[in-house]
């Protein structure tokens, strides 16, 4: 399934109280017609929260992470069986952040990615290159091994969603230019195309500011974004989820509403 997203990694920020300023705020800036194509990834912790607060909308609520197995003794890990049950849309899966400083490998996600889909939960599954494999020309090699061993046990007749997110371009200011984001999206949908996926949302994530979202948004094969660092202001997440869904009209979405 090909469709417009743009979606927010809060990742370690917001207590309950700034979710709530924050759910306040949002639907004064943004149509309401665009809600079903936007995310948020809040922390665990404050998952909840976010679900009540946001109740009567049609945003989607994820978890940044999740285990693979649904319970056992497994201390501070996040079960997807109780993000089922929590009523969430599904978990970002490979984010780079936890692929450096929590050492998860492609085989360990496509196992995260295959719990998640047997709830029927949506992975957003996180790949993209670092500084030293761009400069080595090493990109497309990389992205080829994150894609074809992480999502060894996905389910491709189920919803899943990919992100590309240049490692050197996360939290850094420094965004991929639209050239070098649609090369690696073309990539990315050639090697699915290979593993027998017709279509797939694809993200871009890394330093998206409403400032470089139009230009991005632009590129064929980008789908939407994933924004961190400027989804922590509603404000200016919904200037980039106005950008990013512009194609997106009131009608388009109510026949959409029918159909579910
Ligand atoms: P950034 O983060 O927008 O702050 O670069 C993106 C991400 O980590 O998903």
């Amino acid at each position: 399934m090909r469709e417009k997203v743009v979606a927010a990694n809060w990742k370690m920020y917001k207590n309950p109280q700034e979710v709530r300023s924050f759910c306040d705020e949002l639907p004064r800036v943004l149509p309401v017609h665009l809600e079903r194509h936007i995310h948020i990834y809040p922390q665990a912790v404050v998952l909840e929260t976010l679900k009540t607060t946001l109740s009567s909308h049609h945003i989607r609520v994820g978890a940044q992470n999740c285990h693979f197995e649904d319970e056992g003794a497994f201390t501070g890990e996040i079960s997807p069986k109780t993000l089922k049950d929590l009523n969430c849309f599904g978990a970002i899966v490979g984010h780079s952040e936890r692929r450096q400083l929590f050492h998860e490998t492609n085989e360990l996600c496509s196992k995260k990615i295959q719990a998640l889909q047997k709830h029927n939960l949506v992975p957003m599954y996180c790949i993209g290159e670092t500084a030293e494999e761009r400069k080595s020309n090493n990109t497309l090699e990389v992205l080829k091994k994150q894609l074809t061993e992480g999502l060894k046990l996905c389910d491709f007749s189920k919803r899943f969603i990919i992100a590309y997110e240049p490692v050197w371009a996360i939290g850094t200011g420094e965004v991929a230019t639209p050239e070098q984001a649609q090369e690696a999206h073309a990539f990315i949908r050639s090697e699915l195309s290979k593993l027998g996926v017709k279509e797939a949302t694809i993200l871009y994530g890394g330093s998206v500011k409403s400032e470089n979202a139009k230009e991005l948004i632009s590129q064929a094969d980008i789908d939407g974004f994933l924004v961190g660092g400027a989804s922590l202001k509603a404000q200016s997440f919904a200037e980039i989820c106005k950008i990013g869904l512009a194609g997106i009209n009131a009608t388009q979405n109510t026949e959409k509403k029918m159909e579910i």
